[in-house]
């Protein structure tokens, strides 16, 4: 006996105005239906979601399809009771079924673990909520014993049914064999001419099945995205749910209305997230670290007690303890630093491997380049990477000095202990321990010169 979820997603979602699946739409850097299918493959890891999809459903599979899930259709939406119809085919008479939304992001495997244990296997069980504002919600009936008699609709109920504030999530586990024998005799004799999963409950009560109800610790769990102001408001809701979280784990975040996550971040102890960090994608930042203001992490690894500074831009790196990177520095992918390495403002890096105790402090392109360790790269420094076809590789030996203002045609190497002096054009190698320059400097002072004067 598996829990099949079963996850509705065929909605067309036209308040979005937008060219794209509603359910594609982006909750701190995920899609909306991803989340619920992450949820899901929590709930039953061994047992795939089925996902009910109408429109668009190549764009589903193409974004999602890397996800063990399975895809019914829904051809016509006619109903959510008709929408979960076209799931049972995946289904066993002796399983249990989950429902749940695409559009319904954050709904807590927490929430959803209690509904199933509150449950016994053979009846049926129901997030639901009390709302001070439960308008657009179905109303859930309950008799003078508190017992659950029904599900009604807005659009079908009365003026007193309308006063129930407890509402229905729409997220039920019901018994298979149930919905297998109630859901192809559903009608559509209802305000909306759908054929509503709700209307399972009442025949529920009326086959004496038991039924069980849980609340979710938060009742944006249990909230749609149908427009983006409401999009926008979950968004708000998960990135303090997540700041809050690392707080509670040892991290200091000096404003949590100004992170955001959109991804899957790791924070060591003792880390310190200064104002408008943006961590995107995979982000693993060791103890100690310090994070200054403005700053935009993307799938990258920090080692111990790494040092940000203001307005830097890191995406694709690996950084070992102890660097030091900013402000303005721009980090791009394929670049590996090694510890205590300093890049220092208004520099680029990629992809090169920098090593031990390096600095490149002002105004320089590295990329495609090796670099030992102990190497200082002056200001204004530039690997000439591309010759506007192919990119070639720079390599730099330890203990290196390169002056200010040097280009390094590549392919080139400069040998270990190298000094490189200020102003050179280096095109071919540069021998170890040896002074390599290349300008001829006429320098010469006139003391008979004199500044032009204004004129008139
Ligand atoms: C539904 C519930 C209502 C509950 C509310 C919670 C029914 C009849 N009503 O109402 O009691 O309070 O959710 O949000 O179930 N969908 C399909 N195929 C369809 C129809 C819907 O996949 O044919 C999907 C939609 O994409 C959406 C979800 O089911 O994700 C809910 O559908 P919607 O029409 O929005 O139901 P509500 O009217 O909100
Ligand atoms: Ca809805």
């Amino acid at each position: 006996m598996a829990i099949q979820v079963v996850i509705l997603a065929a909605g067309q979602g036209r308040r979005m105005y937008s060219n794209q699946p509603k359910v594609l739409h982006r909750l701190g850097g995920k899609a909306l239906l991803e989340h619920v299918i992450l949820t899901a493959l929590k709930i039953s890891p061994e047992t795939p979601p089925i996902i009910v999809y109408g429109h668009q459903g190549e764009r589903l599979q193409e974004a999602l399809g890397h996800y063990s899930v399975r895809w019914a259709e829904q051809q016509d939406q006619l109903g959510t009771g008709h929408a979960v119809l076209q799931a049972m085919p995946f289904v066993a008479d002796d399983d249990r079924v989950l429902i749940l939304y695409g559009d319904v992001p954050l709904i807590s495997e927490q929430t959803l673990t209690r509904l199933i244990q509150a449950t016994p296997p053979d009846a049926i069980g129901m997030v639901t909520v009390h709302l001070k504002q439960p308008t657009g919600y179905g109303r859930i009936l309950r008799d003078a014993m508190e017992r659950v008699m029904g599900i009604v609709e807005e659009k079908d109920a009365s003026e007193v049914e309308r006063a129930i504030t407890e509402i229905n999530s729409g997220i039920y586990i019901l018994p298979a064999v149930h919905l297998k024998n109630w859901l192809p005799n559903l009608n559509n004799q209802n305000a909306q001419l759908e054929y509503y999963l709700t209307d399972v409950i009442s025949r529920g009560v009326k086959e004496k099945v038991a039924i069980y109800t849980v609340q979710p610790r938060q009742f944006e769990e249990i909230l749609g995205v149908n427009d983006r102001v409401q999009l926008a408001h979950l968004e708000r809701f998960y990135q303090h749910q997540y700041a809050e979280k690392l707080m509670r784990q040892g991290v200091t975040i000096c404003d949590p209305h100004r992170l955001d996550i959109r991804g899957d971040v790791e924070i060591g102890r003792d880390v310190t997230l200064d104002v408008n960090v943006i961590l995107e994608g995979r982000v693993v930042i060791g103890h100690g670290c310090v994070i200054g203001p403005n700053t935009f992490l993307r799938n990258t690894t920090l080692g111990v007690n790494v040092e940000i500074k203001a307005n830097s831009i890191i995406d694709g790196a690996e950084i070992a303890a102890e660097a030091i990177i900013g402000p303005f520095a721009r980090i791009r992918p394929g670049t590996v630093l090694a510890s205590k390495v300093h890049i220092g403002n208004f520099v680029e890096l990629k992809n090169s491997q920098i090593d031990e105790g390096s600095k490149v402090n002002h105004l320089s392109y590295v990329g495609d380049s090796e670099v030992g360790k102990r190497v200082n790269i002056g200001a204004g420094t530039i690997t000439c990477n591309y010759d506007g076809v192919n990119k070639h590789k720079t390599v730099i030996g330890d203990d290196v000095q390169i002056g200010s203002d040097t280009q390094l045609i590549a392919p080139v190497t400069v040998g270990a202990g190298a000094t490189i002096a200020a102003g050179s054009t280096i095109i071919k190698d540069a021998p170890p321990h040896q002074l390599t320059l290349t300008q001829h400097i006429d320098q010469r002072s006139m003391a008979d010169w004199e500044r032009p004067k204004k004129q008139g």
